[in-house]
C-alpha cells in the first residue's frame, strides 16, 4: 500500500477537496483566496506525504463548490493541484488546473510606484506568456513581471 492509499483526512460527504497542494501553499491559498470565508466545515493537512511531491497540503471544504474559473485561479500558486467535487461521498468531477487569462484581487503589483499599491483598488493582472516562462502585466502600470517575482510580494 503506498502512502496515499492511506486516508490522512477524514472523507467528506459532499464539497470540494484541494489535493496536491505543494507545501507551504496550502496556508497561502486559504487566505489569499479567502477560502476560510464560511462557516461550512474546513479541514487541512498540511505536510503530508505524498508519492508525488514527498510533501503536500490538502484542504476540504464541505458543502461548497468551485467554478472552473474559481479553481483555475488557484493555479498560479498551485498548479498541479487537482479541485475534486465529491457528492455522496464519491468523487463525481477532478479538475486539473489551467492557468486564467487574468488574475485579479489577489497579488501585489512588484513596482513600488504603482497606482494599485496606494490606492485601495483590486489587483489586476493579465497573463501574457505561458511558454517557458509565465509573465503577468498589471493592469494599473502596464509593466511586465515574470510569475515568480509576483508571487513572492504576496
Ligand atoms: N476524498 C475525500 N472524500 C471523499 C472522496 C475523496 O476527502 N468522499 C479525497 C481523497 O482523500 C483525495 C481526493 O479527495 O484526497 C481525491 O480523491 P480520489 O480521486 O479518490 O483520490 P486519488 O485517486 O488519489 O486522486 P488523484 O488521482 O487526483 O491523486
Ligand atoms: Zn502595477
Amino acid at each position: 500500500m503506498t502512502q496515499d492509499n492511506k486516508l490522512q483526512v477524514e472523507a467528506i460527504n459532499r464539497g470540494t477537496v484541494i489535493d496536491h497542494i505543494p507545501a507551504q501553499v496550502g496556508f497561502k491559498l486559504l487566505t489569499l483566496f479567502k477560502l476560510t470565508a464560511t462557516s461550512e466545515r474546513i479541514t487541512i493537512g498540511l505536510n503530508l506525504p505524498s508519492n508525488q511531491l514527498g510533501k503536500k497540503d490538502l484542504i476540504k471544504i464541505e458543502n461548497v463548490f468551485l467554478t472552473e474559473q474559481q479553481a483555475n485561479q488557484l493555479a498560479i500558486y498551485a498548479p498541479q493541484a487537482t479541485v475534486n467535487r465529491i457528492d455522496n461521498y464519491e468523487v463525481v468531477r477532478k479538475l486539473t488546473l489551467s492557468l486564467p487569462d487574468r488574475i485579479d484581487g489577489v497579488l501585489t503589483c512588484p513596482n513600488g510606484n504603482c497606482i494599485s499599491r496606494s490606492e485601495p483598488v483590486a489587483s489586476g493582472f493579465t497573463v501574457i506568456t505561458r511558454e517557458q516562462q509565465v509573465q503577468l502585466k498589471c493592469k494599473y502600470c502596464e509593466k511586465e513581471f515574470e510569475h515568480q517575482a509576483v508571487i513572492q510580494n504576496a
